[in-house]
Formats: C-alpha cells, sequence, structure tokens
C-alpha cells in the first residue's frame, strides 16, 4: 500500500480510502464490516464517514467495525448537515459543532476522531467561531485533525488566514469531488491546496460507478446505484458523462484493463492528490479498486486519457 502525507500534516494516509455513504442503507451492516475488514488486512487505513449518512447507521457500523483495530486507523468524519429540525441542528455554529461531536463520538463508539471534517461552508456563520470550536475540540483531545469538504480554494485560504492570525488549529485537508466527468478542482482548489499544504481526500473518483463502464447506453443495470432512481440519473447519466465513461473504457480496453482500475488511477495521478475514498457495494467490488493500485499509468497516458476524455466530452456538446 502507498501512503502520502495529508498536506503539510505528519499524518500519512492510504491512496485508497473506505468511503461509508452507503453503508447501513443500500449495504447491510454485515457486508459493510466485511468491506472494511478486507480494506483494513490490504493496508487501507483511512474511513470516511458522517454524522448524516443513512442516519447515523454508517458510524455505527464503522465504530463496531473498528473494535478491537481502533488505533490504526484514521477515522474521518464530518458535520454540517441538519441533524434535526431545530434552527440549530445543523451549521457549524459553536452550539450545533460542539453537540454533533459528541453524538458522532457516541456512535462511533470512540473517545476521538482523526480527522473532522466540516462538510460544507457555512455562510451564516462567522469562520472564526467555527474554527474556534474546531480548536478547542483538537485541545480536549476529542479530535485530532480538521479538514473541510466542499471549500472552494478562496474560502480554504481565508480559514487558513484566519487559523494562523488567531493562533487556531489549521484545516489540513480538503474533501472535493474529484473524477474524470467532474475536473473542475483543478482549475482552482488543486493549485490552492499544493502551495498551502491542505492534503486532498477526493470523493466520488469514479463517478458513482458510472466510470466503470456499467451504463453504457444509459441504461442502469439492476441493482446499480441509477437503478430506478430518475433523479440520479438525470445528475449522473448524462451525454457528457456517458462520453467520458465510452472513452475511458476504450482507453482501458487499450491498456487491457478494466475501466474502474484506469479511471481511479487517474484520480491519483494528480499530484494534489493524497487519497482517493471509493464507494463500494460489495468485496468483490472494492477488489477491484485495490486492484488499481497493483500499477499506474505513465504521465503520458494520464495526458493522452485527459485528451481523451475532454475530447469525448466536447464531442457530446459538453
Ligand atoms: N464530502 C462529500 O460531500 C461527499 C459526497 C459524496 C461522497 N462522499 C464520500 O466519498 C465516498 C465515495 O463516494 P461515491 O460512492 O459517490 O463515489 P464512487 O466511489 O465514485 O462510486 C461508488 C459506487 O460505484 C459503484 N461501484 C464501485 N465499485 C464498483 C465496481 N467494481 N463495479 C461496478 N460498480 C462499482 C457502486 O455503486 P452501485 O453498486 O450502487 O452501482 C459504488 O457505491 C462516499 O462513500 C463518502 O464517504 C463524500
Amino acid at each position: 500500500m502507498e501512503y502520502r502525507r495529508l498536506g503539510r500534516s505528519g499524518l500519512k494516509v492510504s491512496v485508497l480510502s473506505v468511503g461509508t455513504m452507503t453503508f447501513g442503507e443500500k449495504v447491510e451492516e454485515p457486508t459493510a464490516i466485511r468491506i472494511i475488514h478486507q480494506a483494513l488486512d490490504a493496508g487501507v487505513n483511512v474511513i470516511d464517514t458522517a454524522d448524516v449518512y443513512a442516519g447515523g447507521e454508517s458510524e455505527r457500523i464503522v465504530g463496531r467495525a473498528l473494535e478491537g483495530r481502533r488505533d490504526k486507523v484514521v477515522l474521518a468524519t464530518k458535520v454540517y448537515m441538519p441533524t434535526g429540525p431545530g434552527p440549530n441542528d445543523r451549521g457549524l455554529s459553536r452550539h450545533h459543532v460542539m453537540q454533533a461531536v459528541e453524538a458522532s463520538l457516541r456512535r462511533l463508539g470512540t473517545d476521538y476522531i482523526d480527522l473532522y471534517q466540516v462538510h460544507r461552508f457555512d455562510p451564516e456563520v462567522p469562520v472564526e467561531e467555527t474554527l474556534r470550536a474546531l480548536d478547542d475540540l483538537v485541545r480536549q483531545g476529542k479530535v485530532r485533525y480538521i479538514g473541510c469538504s466542499n471549500w472552494a480554494a478562496w474560502q480554504i485560504a481565508w480559514a487558513l488566514g484566519v487559523s494562523e492570525r488567531l493562533g487556531l488549529e489549521p484545516f489540513v485537508s480538503v474533501q472535493p469531488r474529484y473524477n474524470l466527468a467532474h475536473r473542475e478542482p483543478e482549475r482552482e482548489l488543486f493549485p490552492c491546496c499544493l502551495q498551502l499544504g491542505v492534503g486532498v481526500l477526493v470523493y466520488s473518483p469514479i463517478a458513482g460507478g458510472v466510470l466503470t463502464g456499467k451504463y453504457r447506453g444509459g441504461e442502469a443495470p439492476p441493482g446499480s446505484r441509477g437503478y430506478q432512481n430518475p433523479s440520479w440519473q438525470q445528475l449522473r447519466l448524462t451525454p457528457r458523462n456517458l462520453a467520458i465513461a465510452g472513452a475511458v473504457e476504450r482507453f482501458a480496453a487499450g491498456l487491457g484493463r478494466p475501466p474502474l482500475e484506469v479511471a481511479l488511477n487517474w484520480v491519483l495521478a494528480n499530484p494534489a492528490v493524497s487519497t482517493a475514498i471509493v464507494g463500494s457495494s460489495s468485496p468483490e467490488q472494492f477488489a477491484q479498486s485495490l486492484a488499481a493500485l497493483e500499477w499506474r499509468l505513465t504521465d503520458e497516458q494520464v495526458a493522452a486519457l485527459s485528451r481523451a476524455a475532454e475530447a469525448a466530452a466536447g464531442e457530446a456538446g459538453g
């Protein structure tokens, strides 16, 4: 297993992380636990969850899966999304952060979180208020590192400046969506992260499964995320995304490798990326992601695949 430094922090993360968004909903507990153990046995050390995944069930399952193995893991969870109907049951106020962390610790069955990530930017809370609350959690030993998710480059740069000015814990990471069909982070976010030493945990590296090639012709196979899910189909099975998936499939065929391996390796080839958080419905699926780590695309192949995907997107009108 390859490990990378998470930004300028001293923390080492495996290049592959376990995504648990569907654990406790689509993926039942015994399967989820098998996937987590399979990952840990292969040297994966990052498990990514959130307080809201499966209404908290994902955190509970992760906690149970880690019994006896907790100290080897970089356990990452998140706060921000609504956890109740009240006006303070959401967001990044000190009030909600302090309540949410206790609830996550209880569900996870642990007394510390390795990486506590703010799930979104909250324009209604002064960034100082959030950073001071997170800093307090680090001082209390409840959280070891702090990160953000879905923040823009300017928001991160601003927050880092505030942390420095006030002597508070800095964000060590950001978690953006990044894959061959969504390359926006390359424009501002990744240069910002490389310059300021912020680690990147990529989510949706295979575009929710679209880049595995299983949605060929826009058809969602039974059991897949897109099956009987019109809103997901409308959002993800666009002509542009399907054209890119087709380009990945052709490129992968030329290499004699599955498209998933090629798509995942393309993400990992970006120097800003610390780890790719992949979701899996079964140990068999996760095994395919692990197989991607057995080889790497060359720089020329990365460039050629980028061009092929761009050309396919262009032809599809996007
Ligand atoms: N910070 C955020 O806002 C945010 C947002 C989204 C996700 N995340 C994190 O990132 C993780 C991954 O996100 P994601 O699930 O959207 O991304 P993904 O890794 O791009 O897609 C995972 C999905 O692809 C399908 N798949 C995986 N391996 C496959 C294989 N070998 N063959 C065929 N299909 C395969 C599975 O769906 P099916 O089997 O159902 O088709 C699986 O759930 C989440 O679990 C979560 O931890 C964070």
